[in-house]
């Protein structure tokens, strides 16, 4: 397995739309396991291929308590909304350190391929809702500081943009 380097907001490649997996072969679940090792890495409980700069519709996540329960999200689609909706403190592994409130469907159900290529059904609520949708956001090029407020995000733009080069500087 190998960490990939993950992509920071405002990369305008975190807005590529991801295409679909073709075929749950080899080289997909070296993606899947190399996702997995960058989330756990980073102490993310999600991350999308987006991220890593791959733009296929590839999802992995661990919102367990002991991060000992991967699931891997390959072609998810949504297949029922709750109308009740909930509002959370979400973050992001490519907008480091910025956290801020999103509402969103409280429960979703969700179809797709997992690492072993076979169809699933999650019925997902709290945090794993969250972290299901806000990746799958992902994957159709929007980061979650698009929910927030144009002058909020102009502000996380700023802040990201001086961090990267701070740390090109090596500051
Ligand atoms: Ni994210």
């Amino acid at each position: 397995m190998a960490r990939l380097p993950i992509l920071r907001y405002p990369d305008p490649r975190l807005h590529t739309v991801a295409r679909p997996v073709a075929t749950v072969d080899e080289r997909v679940r070296r993606l899947v396991d190399d996702m997995l090792e960058t989330m756990y890495t980073a102490d993310g409980v999600g991350l999308a291929a987006t991220q890593v700069d791959v733009h296929e519709r590839v999802i992995v996540m661990d919102t367990s308590e002991q991060h000992d329960q991967p699931l891997v999200l390959i072609n998810p689609e949504i297949v029922k909304r709750s109308d009740e909706r909930a509002v959370n403190e979400e973050g992001c592994l490519s907008v480091p350190l910025i956290y801020d409130r999103v509402e969103r469907p409280a429960r979703v159900t969700v179809r797709a391929l997992g690492r072993d290529g076979q169809s699933f059904e999650l019925d997902a609520e709290g945090l794993t809702a969250v972290c299901v949708q806000h990746e799958m956001d992902h994957l159709l090029g929007k980061v979650f500081v698009e929910y927030l407020s144009p002058l909020k995000r102009d502000r996380i733009r700023t802040k990201m943009l001086k961090k990267t080069r701070d740390e090109l500087r090596g500051k």
